[in-house]
């Protein structure tokens, strides 16, 4: 019946079925628009969602948590203490500027407790590269001194081998969330934009590229409230022949995925082995820079 096409597009709950779109939602449950718009308004209804007074907001705000990065440094730049919930945290960056390294390292330090910066909680990784390292994992874990093999059952790693794949991976989640005894706490998608930049490459297909990535990060950027996620995303980035001073690099998918994104990061290597983080176009903190390093043990301050 209904149900189960809806179960089976992810929606599970009222939430999930008051911030759909009627036309979203008659295309996916097989009915008309008047239906579908009805079922809708019934969802948000029962919700009261819409406007909320300044308490409730920051009632809202309260639940909001933190996945540090390993590092002081960077944690300082998103102001104070890592990557936040019901958000996505976009970073891109050149090739082997760290960027899967944030990922691994978020994905162990997510298990943490919250006094130590964690969220006590799971990862969700979607490796879209085939570049996640379980001996990287572990070499993490044990510099924590945490037990490796749990560590690494409590990341949950799916191959995306396209970006239909990629996308239907995230209505995964969803039942993933519902599954797991231990909360899941962190999404990483690794890369964000490969598969969408590969299968769109021509100049006819940008349209159709940006639309496709923007209603896959508006899913995302649902996922993340609705599940009180931290999101990461990685992204590439590709050269900008048209800029002549500094960085001549732009991220794939440009303001698309720049809005989507609530903080976005330029990652790059810095002087004497170390990395740079910067933060670019944040609507509430300022655009500084952080240095840190990839270590043995992950994301850390110093070398
Ligand atoms: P692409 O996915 O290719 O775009 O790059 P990326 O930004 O994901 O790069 P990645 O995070 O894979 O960074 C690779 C770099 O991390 C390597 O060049 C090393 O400098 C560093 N790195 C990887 N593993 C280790 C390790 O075990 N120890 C140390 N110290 N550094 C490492
Ligand atoms: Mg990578």
């Amino acid at each position: 019946g209904i149900a189960t096409k809806l179960e089976s597009a992810g929606i599970y709950d009222l939430m999930g079925l008051a911030v759909m779109s009627p036309s979203d939602l008659a295309d996916l449950a097989g009915v008309g628009q008047a239906v579908a718009r009805k079922a809708i308004q019934a969802a948000r209804g029962m919700m009261e969602l819409g406007f909320s007074d300044g308490a409730e907001f920051d009632r809202k705000r309260k639940d909001i948590h933190y996945i540090t990065t390993g590092s002081e440094n960077f944690n300082e730049l998103l102001g104070g203490k890592g990557l936040e919930s019901k958000a996505i945290t976009e970073a891109y960056g050149a090739f082997g500027s760290g960027k899967t390294q944030l990922g691994l390292t978020l994905a162990v330090n997510a298990q943490l407790p919250k006094d130590q910066g964690g969220a006590n909680g799971k990862a969700v990784y979607i490796d879209t590269e085939g570049t996640f390292r379980p001996d990287r994992i572990r070499q993490m874990a044990e510099a924590l001194g945490a037990n490796s093999d749990k560590v690494l059952k409590n990341i949950l790693v799916a191959r995306a081998f396209n970006s239909d794949h990629q996308i239907l991976l995230l209505d995964k989640i969803t039942e993933l969330i519902k599954e797991q005894e231990e909360p899941i706490k962190l999404v990483i998608i690794d890369s964000l934009t490969a598969h969408f930049r590969a299968e769109f490459a021509g100049r006819g297909q940008l349209a159709d590229r940006q639309q496709r990535l923007n209603r896959y990060l508006h899913q995302l950027m649902k996922l993340a409230e609705q599940h009180n996620l931290v999101v990461f995303v990685t992204n590439q980035v590709m050269s900008n022949p048209a800029m002549m001073f500094g960085d001549p690099t732009t991220a794939i998918g440009g303001n698309i995925v720049g809005h989507a994104s609530t903080f976005r990061i330029y990652l790059r290597r810095g002087k004497a082995g170390s990395r740079v983080a910067k933060l670019i176009d944040s609507p509430n903190l300022p655009d500084n820079e952080a240095q840190f390093y990839v270590t043995e043990a992950g994301v850390r301050d110093d070398a």
